[in-house]
Formats: C-alpha cells, structure tokens, sequence
C-alpha cells in the first residue's frame, strides 16, 4: 500500500452539481487531488453521499440518467467484454448453437418461448462481473454498479427506443406487471379488463389487486378467491366489494387483428380503469394489434399495460413513438420494401450485414410507420396522432442516424411522453430480457410514460425510494446485479447481427416450419395467418394424439412428456377449444432440420398410438369374445342341471 503522494486541494462544487435535475444540492466544498494505491489520479471531496444511502457516487443515478446523449461518458468495464466479433460473421441456424449454452448435442430445441436462452457472451459476461465483484465487492457495489448499471440502461433504451429515464431493469416481467397493476391506483367498484387469451398469472394479479382493493389483506389471489367463493362467486375470482374484472372472450377461429380491435371495442365496460393486453400472447401466440388497442382504450380514458413478455427481439420496438408489437415488420406494404428485400437477401445469404446498425435503424422507422398506419386506420387519433407519429417516424430515422454514428453506444434524452395526442403509447409497458433478447435469466425492462411514474412504487422499498423513478427502482437490496450487466452483451450481440435481420431469419424460418409440418400433419394455423405471429405460432397437431373427440390438458401433457422422454424435442403443446397444438417458436440456433425431427416424431407417436389403439381394440374385442364364450359356456353349465334335472 503506497502512501498518497502528489496531493494538493482546491475548493471547487462538487461533480454532478452543476447537472440540471440533481437530486441533490451539492455544496461547495474542499477537494483534494491525490493518487491512487495504483498510481491513477482521483480527486477526493469532502462533499458528503449523494443522497443514496451510503453509497460512494458522486453523482446521483437520476442526474447520471438524463444526462443529454452527447454529454454523456459511458464508464469503461473493468475488463474486456467477450468478443462478438466471430459472432456477428455465423451465419444463422446450426452454425449460432456455439453463441448458446443449450445442450444441443442431446435436444432439439423449439421451445425457445417458455424460458429463453442465454447466449454464451452475456452468459460470460455476468460471470466475469462477479469475479469482478468478488475481487473486491465494495469497491464494485458502492462505487461501480450504478454507472455501470446506468451505461445498461441507456444502452437498452437505445434498442427500445425510449429514453433512459423512463425505463428500469426488474428481475422479470412478473414484477414489472405486478408494479405497473399496483401504480394504476384501482379503487373498489373500479374494473380491470383484458382478454380471455392474457397470461394466466396476470388472472392471479387482477384476483389479488381486487382482494388488495376490497381490504382483504396482503392482496393474494387466494384472499381473493376465498372470499369470492363465499356467498356468491364472482365470475373470476374477484373478492366481493372489490375491483371487478371483464374478460373479453376470443373465440377461434379468428379473422384477424381487426377482430380483436372489434371485441374489445364492444366488450370495453365504460369507465374501466385499467386495460392489459399482451405484445403476444403466450398459450396462443398471436401478435396482437396492440397499438390499436392502446389507442381505442386510451380514447376512452382507460390506462394500458402491454404485458411486452415476449416482446423484446421478438418484434421492433419504437417506445416514444408507441411502438410495442402488432403487425408484423414485413407484412407492411410501402415503407417495408426495402427492409424486406433486404432482410430476404440477407436471410438467403446467412451472413452478418456490413452496417447493422444501419439495419437497425430501417427497422424502426418501419416499425413506426406500422403503428402509425394501424392508428390511422382504426380512425380513433384524427389528424393530431397522424402527425405526431409521422414527427415519430422522422425522430426514429434520425435516432438511428445518431445511433449509426455513435456507434449504438449513445443515448437520447428523448421527447417527454405522454402529450397526450400520442394515443398509441401505452401507460406501462413490460418485457422480458430473458426471452428473446437471450439476456441472463432474471433480466426485465419496466417502462413508464413519464406523467405516470410519480404513482409507480417498487415491491421493494430500498435505500433509492423516494428521489426519482431511477433511483426508486436501482437498488433493491444486496444480490447478483451481474445478469442485468451482462445484457450489454445480448444487446451487443443483436447489434453485431442486426436486429431486422434476426427477426427476418425467425418469421422465415417459422414460415418454412409450419409449411413442413402442416404439410406433414394435414394441420393449420391457430392464428389466421403469420401475419399475425412473430417468432412463434401454434400448428394443429394430428388428432390422432388425443385420447377422445375432444382433446383435454391430459393428452396435451401425455405428448408433451412422450416428444420429451422418448424424443428429446422440447417443444410446448396447447389444447385450444378441444384441439391439440404445437406452439413452434425459432430463433437463431434453429435449423429446418429441427423441425423435420418434430414433424417425423409426430407422425411416429401417431402410428404409436393408432397401433396401441388397435391392440386395445382387439384385446378389447378379444375380451369381449372370451367373455361371451365364458358367458355361453356359462349358460351350458347352468342349463345342465336344469337337463339333468329334467332328464332326472
Ligand atoms: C405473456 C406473458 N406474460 C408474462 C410472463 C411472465 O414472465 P416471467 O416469468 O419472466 O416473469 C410470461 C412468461 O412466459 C408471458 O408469456
């Protein structure tokens, strides 16, 4: 340990005081400039912590947020990211299984939809934040992680294309739902609505959001489900003198988006307070028109959570300008054009464009004249929305100019949302890392319009609670913060290959499987086209697979468990409305030749079950036969006595 040398002091503010939205009032204060045990200079001031706990940085996570994008200086990582050089020259399919951990050499994966995967350079990534954190953890958790963690989040609003402070990391979609359910203040007698097709724990919030608004207790489903199965039960699970809940019930088959634009216009209850929908619904896998249905229940004064589980990677994202699913990229006709050449050329050729951040850039701007026609279509927005997404579609092309020219690495201060004619930006908006970004597990993004953030509490209160969305959501207690880290490198990893690009690879890819399989199977789509899926779609299975006329949970697990054991393919399989389906989902380490093992264990397991069928069948018949010759010889047994005692 060297003894300071050098030292000399100033009296100066001290840093992050002269930033606009500081937390904080920095006084001025005495500062000594000295060198490190490792001969680096460091100024050190007498300045006091900055407001978080007794953490070390010198300036506050909501001054380090808003900082604007050409003022701000990411921190450098304390060791070199692993290389995504030779990742960005795979061509997709087989050759990207070495960018996964998945044990490819025994499964066939296809149920890259349940749990994601993590790539092995984020994988990598969080392992060396934690020697790094280990190695010395209070110079790491008191004095690195939040510029680090705040290098991640601006990094992250760049592919979202929202901005930095309207965003934070929690663990997983589940809590940023639970959050969001929280911040929209339901009061008894309020009603919550969403699609019969939502995500089966989002049910259990709305059950235990009632229970929490009728005053019975912590506000578990279970309060809420015992209280509703006494006197009267309410129709799903409410807790009497709670909030009500209103399902709007899809029916398959459907005719397309509009049909659910449509649904929820007509099942809409006036005055409800806060409407969920799903980026893309997990048992049914459709994209829904999600800035349709954002704008039809904002025009009615509703608030909207888009449950975005699956929505990062899977679709473009364009959060300022309310871009958050719907239509797909390609099935756009004008502005896609080129996207789409590309993307098809480059999807043929497997290799990695040369400008990906270029491709990136296209991307958004298609994306966000989508949703701008699917708004001006549904006639709700009128001429304001109109030309505040054509200012959208102008900022996003020259976001990703700047992004082009910063190398992806810079971050926008961004338009404030919630003008109020931007009638397709959701009020929350929630999507998982570790899906289809293949970010570590336990990664999630939260976002909020800036004029809802000042409701929105964490589950955790911490240290940061209280001086700013950011700082309220940053820390919540001692744990792994290396997952959340580590998502540079997925987002590093999807800037290396292009985002369109990938996304072209997965929906062609899913094309070509359902085109196999369904051709093998005699099946079609659940969804009324492709149209309606992104990297995921459910395919009717044989109906030979269930057990009855109409197949149950029961079959759905039996085949499930068979493709599982015997036929090491991961795969889901649904039952909807009696029928079996298989739900395929694509990504980058996917290959047709996956497909072809699932359509070829299919057929394999239907032949397995007629034959199992037809000997059940014939012991059956030939139990029938013994058993009537049984009965016969029976009877012959029984009349002999009668015959002796007649003969007798
Ligand atoms: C639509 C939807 N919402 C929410 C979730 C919950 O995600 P997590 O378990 O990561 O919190 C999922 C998970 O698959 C989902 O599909």
């Amino acid at each position: 340990m060297g003894a300071p040398d050098a030292v000399t002091s100033t009296t100066a503010p001290a840093p992050g005081a002269s930033t606009p939205h500081s937390t904080t009032t920095a006084p001025v204060t005495t500062t000594t400039t000295t060198t490190t045990t490792d001969a680096k200079p460091v100024s050190i001031s007498r300045n006091g912590y900055q407001g978080f706990g007794s953490f070390f940085n010198e300036v506050s996570v909501q001054d380090m947020i808003t900082v604007p994008r050409d003022a701000y200086v990411p921190p450098a990582r304390p060791f070199a990211p692993p290389s995504l050089e030779r990742a960005a020259s795979l061509p997709f399919g087989e050759a990207c299984r070495e960018l996964f951990m998945i044990d490819f050499s025994r499964w066939t994966f296809i149920n890259h939809g349940a749990f994601g995967g993590v790539c092995r350079p984020a994988h990598e990534e969080a392992n060396l934040w934690r020697e790094h954190c280990e190695a010395q953890p209070l110079k790491f958790l008191d004095r690195e992680l939040f510029p680090q963690m705040v290098r991640v989040m601006r990094e992250m609003a760049d592919f979202m294309g929202a901005d930095p402070a309207d965003l934070v990391f929690v663990p997983n979609a589940t809590t940023g739902l639970n959050v969001a359910i929280q911040a929209a203040g339901l009061r008894p007698g309020d009603t919550m609505y969403m699609l019969n097709i939502g995500y089966g724990s989002v049910k259990k919030m709305a059950q235990a959001a009632s229970a929490a608004a009728a005053g019975l207790g912590a506000g578990s489903a279970t309060a809420a489900t015992a209280a509703a199965g006494t006197p009267t039960p309410t129709p799903h699970g409410e807790a009497p003198g709670g909030i009500h809940v209103v399902y709007g019930e899809v029916e398959f088959p459907i005719s397309g988006p509009q049909a659910i634009v449509d649904l929820v216009a007509a099942t809409l209850p006036a005055g409800t307070k806060l409407a969920v929908f799903d980026t893309v619904t997990s048992n049914t896998a459709l994209l829904l028109p999600v800035a349709e249905l954002t704008a039809l229940c904002r025009s009615r004064g509703v608030q909207v959570l888009i449950d975005g589980a699956h929505a990062l990677g899977q679709v473009a994202l364009d959060l300022r300008a309310g871009v958050c699913g719907g239509r797909r990229e390609d099935a756009q006709p004008q502005t896609q054009t080129q996207t789409q050449t590309q993307t098809q050329t480059q999807t043929q050729q497997g290799s990695a464009p040369a400008a990906a951040a270029a491709d990136a850039g296209a991307d958004a701007a298609a994306a966000v004249a989508a949703a701008a026609g699917s708004v001006a279509a549904l006639g709700l927005a009128g001429n304001d929305a109109g030309a505040a997404h054509g200012a959208a579609e102008a900022d996003a092309a020259d976001a990703a100019k700047a992004d082009a020219n910063a190398g992806g690495s810079s971050s926008g201060s961004g338009s404030g949302s919630g003008s109020g004619s931007d009638l397709c930006v959701p009020d929350y908006f929630v999507t998982n890392c570790h899906k289809w970004l293949a970010a570590p597990r336990g990664t999630a993004v939260m976002w909020v319009r800036r004029d809802r953030q000042g409701a929105v509490r964490p589950l955790v209160v911490s240290h940061g609670s209280g001086a700013g969305f950011t700082s309220d959501f940053i820390w919540d207690g001692m744990r792994d913060y290396a997952p959340y880290l580590a998502t540079s490198s997925a987002l590093g990893l999807w800037a290396a290959m292009g985002p369109a690009r990938v996304r072209g690879y997965m929906r062609d890819l899913l094309a070509q499987a359902v085109e196999l399989c369904g051709g093998r199977w005699g099946t079609g789509l659940l969804a009324p086209s492709l149209d309606m899926c992104g990297s995921m779609a459910l395919l009717g299975l044989p109906q030979d697979l269930a057990e009855g006329p109409e197949a149950d949970s029961a079959d759905a697990k039996y085949v499930q468990d068979m493709l599982h054991h015997v036929y090491a393919i991961e795969v889901p399989i649904k039952v909807i409305q009696g029928r079996l389906y298989v739900r395929l989902s694509a990504h980058i380490y996917n290959a047709l030749s996956d497909y072809v093992r699932l359509a070829d264990a299919v057929d394999d397991l239907v032949a397995r079950e007629r034959q199992a069928r037809a000997a059940a069948a014939a012991a059956a018949a030939a139990a029938a036969a013994a058993a009537a010759a049984a009965a016969a010889a029976g009877a012959g047994e029984e009349a002999a006595p009668v015959k002796k005692k007649c003969g007798g």
